[in-house]
């Protein structure tokens, strides 16, 4: 559960069209048959010319291996400022997905019903370029339906009549767009039989936090005051300025850091009638309850996530005039209907608005094109290399400081996980969409009927059955762990064939990319806050005491590791929560070790030509060594210098550099494989260590 990445990417995408330059072997990626000698020959060599050239060979791979490995990535995959703040290869993952789902969606249409809805949905959303008129006025109706607004309606607007928390409660109960004041229906996190209602702060955006990327979102305000409603310039200033003010100092009222404590310490449950006592003159809970929910629907107790921020949103609320709230919450909702004309790309932005409202069923109508059965064969060979090399390290001596009780049931949890290709081929989507009607005109509508469907489900799940937790669905392309569910999803963006892995390349590169990806996701169901965690994800301590102190000192050795690296001349953050960091640790060791046991198998089984199918005749790495490149290129990026303290102060992982290494600093073979010397910076005499 990664979700400030999650935020800047989504930003990223949203406010600049990140058309990465594909630099996967586009000579053979235009067809995924590639069944000829030749071919295979050649998709060996593009992988070897795509490793080759983002080296870096004047650099010593013991003194700055991260360097070393992903030096001249900037050269082949520059971030611009203004046109991608950064670049990675993650994005071209997404980037290739999108071009398959760009191809669909341009297609004639068929006798497919479902196919038609959302081809009707991304011409209508391309429309608005052209038809800026109707479009206009479909985002007047959509305003008005709450009420008038200052920003346009100037006196007409009664401040006397506005109430805040009925107006973002009436937002959610029909359109379920949070705003100020979430309220969620998920499965109860202490058992995970029932579901239960949690109140909080919604996602706000990375704006937010972040001056650098205010800057740019007031920016985009203003174009789109002036655009699409009219709005003098001046004005237009004025009124996003008022409304950025007004969302920061509502950030800056939760916690001070959330992010160095778990959900544990920050959720409470709490009765409604006590909440209502609490906070009656400002917010009738109860009431806002049953506007958001129906009005039989409050049950007796609410989940409260981060109670400070409450108590602060209700004093920065009395202190700001009532007509920057208005507007706030209206804008809000708009967002959800403002397409971004300015970027040039319409289409682009298209397409991710298309993923966004249609996410399981994109990735399944995409899918089912270049689906191939070997490759989830292969998936869920590697999971099981991957857990048991884990099983192994749990029954032997080197975990010994984790007590034999505590070990026990870890292997429990860890047989009881799940591993799900989310191909969503078990799901009923012409039900799903049965009532959905999507034009080919409005895009406005459209995406109305959207939310207000969605959000009628999520109203059902107060009496249907158990809901889990889901990852935010336009996150088509990184594996996640789900802590309540205790399983890993694999997106099936990233089954594309011949990106990070494939059937001519070596498996060590296979072992290094999706090895690792899924060992980092298994291991958060044991990081600092998944032990919490009990093996049905309930959250429910099994630690012993004495393993937990134990756990905390190694904790502490992480946290004071990342906190020395500097990025962008600022030190990284001495964060508390070290999951990310206890899980990319880990994860390239378990995934070392499964290769390991993947290459002793195919010795005893006296497998032929080891030696030159796990290498390329072009590098003159040998397979050890190109496990360790295959790893660290998975990081490669370029964050434009501008924007770096903001990535680093705002995200849960240590920025890609730190990730490769911070984790291979710690891990012993490295250094053996690569001929280190002993005072290499790579091979530091104390390391840090978990699992
Ligand atoms: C969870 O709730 C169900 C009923 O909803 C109950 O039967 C079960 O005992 C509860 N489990 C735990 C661990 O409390
Ligand atoms: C608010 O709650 C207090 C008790 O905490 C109660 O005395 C008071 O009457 C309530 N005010 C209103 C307006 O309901
Ligand atoms: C833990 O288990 C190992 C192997 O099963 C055994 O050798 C060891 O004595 C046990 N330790 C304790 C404290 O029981
Ligand atoms: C999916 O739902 C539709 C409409 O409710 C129904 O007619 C159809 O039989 C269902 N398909 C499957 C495979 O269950
Ligand atoms: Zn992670």
């Amino acid at each position: 559960m990664c979700l400030i990445t999650f935020a800047i990417l989504l930003f990223l995408q949203q406010q600049f069209s990140a058309d990465a330059a594909p630099m996967e072997n586009t000579i053979v990626a235009a067809k995924d048959d590639l069944n000829t000698e030749w071919a295979k020959q050649i998709s060996r060599q593009a992988k070897a010319a795509e490793i080759h050239v983002m080296l870096n060979t004047k650099v010593n791979p013991c003194v700055d291996f991260y360097q070393y490995a992903c030096g001249n990535w900037h050269r082949h995959n520059p971030a611009q400022l203004l046109n991608h703040i950064m670049t990675d290869r993650f994005q071209l993952i997404a980037a290739a997905f999108d071009r398959r789902l760009e191809q669909i969606l341009n297609e004639p249409r068929d006798d497919n019903v479902l196919e038609a809805k959302v081809k009707n949905f991304y011409h209508a959303c391309e429309l608005v370029k052209k038809d800026d008129v109707r479009y206009r006025v479909s985002l007047q109706h959509a305003y008005q339906e709450f009420g008038k607004l200052p920003l346009l309606d100037g006196e007409d607007w009664k401040e006397e009549e506005f109430n805040w928390w009925e107006t973002v409660a009436n937002i959610q109960h029909k359109y379920g767009k949070q705003i100020i004041l979430a309220v969620d229906i998920m499965a109860d996190i202490a058992n995970n039989t029932g579901n239960k209602v949690y109140i909080g702060p919604p996602d706000f955006s990375i704006s937010s936090n972040t001056k650098i990327f205010s800057v740019l979102q007031e920016l985009t305000t203003v174009e789109h005051m002036k655009r699409f409603f009219g709005v003098e310039e001046a004005k237009a200033k004025a009124v996003a300025k008022e409304m950025i003010k007004f969302e920061r100092a509502l950030v800056h009222g939760g916690s001070d850091s959330r992010a160095g404590l778990t959900l544990h310490d920050l959720l409470a449950l709490k009765p409604v009638e006590k909440l209502r006592e609490i906070y009656n003159e400002s917010l009738d809970l109860q009431r806002f309850l049953e506007l958001a929910l129906g009005v039989d629907q409050v049950p007796d107790s609410v989940y409260v996530y981060d109670e400070k921020y409450f108590v602060s949103i209700i004093q920065v609320i009395a202190e700001t005039p009532k007509h920057v709230i208005a507007n706030y919450i209206i804008w809000q909702m708009l967002q959800e209907y403002l397409v971004d004309l300015e970027k040039g790309n319409v289409g682009k932005w298209c397409i991710e608005r298309t993923k966004k409202y249609f996410g399981k069923y994109v990735d399944y109508m995409v899918y089912q094109r270049y689906k191939d059965p070997r490759v989830e064969r292969e998936v869920l060979d590697v999971w099981e290399e991957v857990r048991e090399t884990f099983r192994t390290e749990l029954h032997g001596n080197k975990l010994d400081w984790i007590a034999n009780s505590t070990r026990e049931y870890a292997l429990e949890k860890l047989d009881a996980m799940r591993l799900y290709i989310n191909s969503y081929e078990s799901e009923n989507f012409t039900a799903e969409y049965a009532s959905l009607q999507v034009t080919r005109n409005n895009y406005v509508e459209n995406v109305q009927q959207i939310l207000q469907m969605e959000s009628g489900k999520k109203l059902q799940r107060l009496r249907g059955p158990v809901m889990p937790l889901e990852a935010p669905e336009v996150l088509s392309f990184t594996p996640a762990y789900n802590i309540l569910e205790n399983s890993i999803k694999i997106p099936v963006a990233l089954l594309q064939p011949r990106h990070f892995w494939g059937p001519q390349y070596p498996q060590a590169l296979k072992y290094a990319t999706l090895g690792y990806l899924i060992a980092h996701e298994m291991v958060h169901g044991f990081d600092d806050d998944g032990r919490n965690y009990d093996k049905a994800g309930n959250l429910h301590g099994w630690w012993d005491e004495k393993s937990t102190y134990q756990f905390e000192e190694r904790r502490k050795c992480f946290q004071a590791q990342y906190h020395n690296y500097r990025y962008g001349g600022e030190q990284l953050p001495n964060d508390v929560s070290q999951a990310e960091n206890i899980a990319d640790n880990a994860g390239v060791k378990l995934a070392y070790e499964a290769y390991q046991r993947w290459l002793s198998a195919q010795r005893a089984a006296n497998a032929t030509d080891i030696e030159s199918r796990e290498t390329f005749a072009q590098l003159h790495f040998d397979n050890q060594q190109l496990f360790f490149i295959g790893f660290a290129q998975l990081w490669c990026d370029d964050v434009q210098s501008f924007f770096r303290t903001a990535v680093a102060a705002s995200d849960s992982y240590v920025p890609s550099i730190y990730r490769v290494i911070g984790a291979l600093s710690n891990f012993q073979e490295f250094s053996w494989v690569f001929r280190c010397s002993q005072d290499a910076p790579m091979d530091p005499e104390f390391k840090c260590a978990i699992y």
